[in-house]
């Protein structure tokens, strides 16, 4: 096994926790939420992912830049869209800032009031971030026929 290989599970195992942890909760304790308009099915939910989510999402990053500059996708080649493997990279990259977008408002305007009159509002931000995951897997998935 090559240390790329390695790196690459290590990738792969993050992303199963990240996009895995999201699913469960958009599929499973979402709707069950909404349902009882019961904001602490999901908060005890973040509270338990949360270090979880966290270190996959950390480890997703040093592992995906890792294996780019790897693939001599470097940080002066970021954002050109000029290969079709560096256009993967940077997509993800402004898809992992979107992540961030949804985490600051969820944890500053989002759930410090959240109640069962807004419920709705935490439910948008849950689907978006899985949604991306969803995309950012996918478009991870390209890479291995040279991207997009
Ligand atoms: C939520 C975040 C992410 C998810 C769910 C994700 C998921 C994936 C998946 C499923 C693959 C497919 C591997 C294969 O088909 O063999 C992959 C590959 C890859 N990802 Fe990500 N990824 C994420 C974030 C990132 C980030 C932030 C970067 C770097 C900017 C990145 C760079 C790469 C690279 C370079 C590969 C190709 C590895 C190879 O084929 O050797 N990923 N990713």
């Amino acid at each position: 096994m090559t240390l790329h290989h390695f790196i690459l599970i290590i990738h792969l195992l993050a992303a199963t926790v990240w996009v895995g942890g999201h699913l469960l909760l958009a599929i499973c304790y979402l709707p069950t939420a909404l349902k009882k308009k019961d904001p602490h099915i999901i908060l005890n939910f973040e509270r338990k992912f949360e270090a979880l989510g966290m270190s996959s999402l950390a480890l997703l990053i040093v592992t995906g830049i890792w294996m780019a500059y790897d693939f001599g996708v470097t940080a002066e080649t970021w954002f050109h869209f000029s290969s079709g493997f560096e256009k993967v990279v940077s997509i993800k990259l402004i898809l992992l800032f979107c992540t961030f977008i949804c985490a600051v408002i969820a944890q500053f305007y989002v759930i410090p009031n959240l109640n069962e009159k807004n419920i709705n509002r935490i439910a948008i931000i849950i689907l978006s971030v899985t949604s991306i995951g969803i995309a950012m897997l996918i478009l991870g998935s390209t890479l291995r026929y040279g991207g997009l």
